[in-house]
């Protein structure tokens, strides 16, 4: 344990990154938004969420991976969106448990073939695409491919697209409108608020044994006077 977390009394140290999806913190503007991501992809959506670095896209995606009945959905996480094409698609066969094909178009009917299957089994997969502001175009230009499939008039798969906020700026080129028109459902998560950041420094705190954060019935103001927020 650091120095200043035993100093201070607490059983460890607080704002430690490897945080279990127990213990992930959501109030109520992020249990809402999970909520919401929840509603749209049992409905079929294409989703896109943004927000600037460190406003907890990625801890939403971990809180929604918990909510979502895996008799119902299959998700998967791809976080390298650097690649061109075909090592794009390579990659999702190795996530989705299939073996990489040597050619693009191999690859491609191999995940086509198999999101099918899944569609048949009435399961929906859903791809989590995180920093997804990377991805090449080439790879951009073709995701709306893999959305053109339909089966009993529904989606065959949901696409969730979450980078930071340029991504929103490209998606809305003419460029890119074959894609931008099937994403029907856009979030934005913006700063946290005080109160929020208050709350999170409480609940962190708090799993330390930090009780004391703001006396009972006074506001945030010892938080406040650290964050710097008023
Ligand atoms: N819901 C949460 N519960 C606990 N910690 C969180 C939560 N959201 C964010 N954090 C903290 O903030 C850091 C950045 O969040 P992250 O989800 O990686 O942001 P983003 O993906 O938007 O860049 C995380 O590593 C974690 O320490
Ligand atoms: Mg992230």
């Amino acid at each position: 344990m650091s120095g200043y977390a035993d100093a201070l009394g607490f059983s460890g140290a607080p704002f430690f990154k490897d945080v279990s999806d127990a213990e992930l913190w959501l109030p109520p503007s992020k249990s809402r938004l999970v909520d919401d991501l929840c509603e749209a992809l049992t409905e079929r959506a294409q989703v896109l969420l943004v927000g600037e670095p460190g406003v907890g896209k990625t801890c939403v995606l971990r809180a929604l991976r918990t909510r979502l009945p895996p008799e119902k959905v299959r998700l998967t996480y791809c976080h390298n969106a650097t690649l061109g094409r075909r090592d794009f698609y390579r990659q999702l066969c190795t996530a989705l448990g299939l073996t990489p094909s040597a050619t693009a178009a191999a690859v491609f009917h191999a995940v086509t073939t198999h999101v099918q299957e899944l569609g048949r089994d009435r399961l929906h997969p859903v791809f989590l695409l995180d920093e997804a502001h990377l991805l090449h175009q080439d790879t951009l230009d073709h995701l709306h491919i893999l959305l053109n499939y339909e089966w009993d008039q529904r989606a065959l798969l949901s696409l969730v697209l979450v980078g930071l906020p340029e991504l929103k700026d490209r998606l809305e080129l003419r460029r890119n409108r074959s894609l931008h028109s099937r994403i029907h459902v856009r979030f934005t998560i913006g700063p946290t608020t005080p109160e929020d950041t208050c709350d999170y420094l409480r609940a962190r705190l708090g799993k330390v044994g930090c009780e004391r954060v703001s006396p009972p019935g006074s506001s945030c103001t010892k938080i406040t006077a650290i964050t710097g927020h008023h």
